[in-house]
């Protein structure tokens, strides 16, 4: 499988879609960003337990302000300005009993959080995902229970320029993309 070839193939949405750093003063539409969610929706997941629940929050909200306090430092100077939030969290317990665990629950937060990111790619929205937050705080704020576990903020909002960055996320903003090649992903194809 050649690089051109999958160069050409991949639909746009996903070729583009980045986790961009640099965010534009534009607000996001309420609408659009319940879009992004309920596309986030159609992910599959194991048994369809759907174990996904998210709180989303738009800039100049106290909420917004809840989440923006759990980030990890290094996230906070640029995610500060971000026009929305979304902090995702799973369900790690089956709904039949609420005690039974899903194995699945976090990989299909996972796919939950890629199909959000990939409709925002098309609407022309920034989505820029991260572990670094304090989990037990945000868990705090929000009271969730034992069953409810955060695993990802992710900020959103539209691209401005990377030179109104400040120092190292600058140089990350215009560092280009990598991934491994594909001989790497593929240890079985016959
Ligand atoms: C679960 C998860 C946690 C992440 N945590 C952070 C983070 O705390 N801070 C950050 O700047 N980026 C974070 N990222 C973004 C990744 O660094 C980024 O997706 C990766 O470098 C690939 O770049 P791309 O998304 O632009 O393709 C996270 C991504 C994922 C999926």
């Amino acid at each position: 499988m050649s690089v051109s070839n999958s160069e050409t193939a991949i639909i746009s949405a996903i070729k583009n879609r980045w986790s961009g750093r640099s965010f534009s003063e534009q607000a996001i539409a309420k609408n659009d960003l319940l879009t992004i969610i309920e596309a986030g929706t159609w992910a599959f997941s194991a048994m369809n337990e759907q174990p996904w629940q998210v709180i989303a929050a738009h800039k100049g909200t106290e909420t917004y302000d809840k989440i923006l306090s759990t980030l990890m430092p290094g996230n906070t100077p640029w995610a500060q300005h971000a026009a929305a939030f979304i902090l995702t969290i799973t369900r790690t317990t089956l709904s039949k009993d609420d005690t039974t665990l899903n194995g699945s629950a976090e990989h299909d937060l996972g796919a939950f959080n890629a199909t959000m990111s990939i409709q925002a790619s098309a609407m022309g929205i920034i989505t820029h995902p991260m572990g670094g937050f304090d989990r037990a705080k945000a868990k705090e704020i929000f009271n969730l229970t034992d069953t409810q576990k955060p695993m990802a903020v992710i900020a959103l909002g539209y691209l401005d320029s990377a030179e109104k960055l400040p120092e190292p996320y600058k140089t990350r903003e215009l560092s280009p993309r990598v991934r491994k090649p594909i001989n790497e992903i593929i240890i079985g194809h016959e």
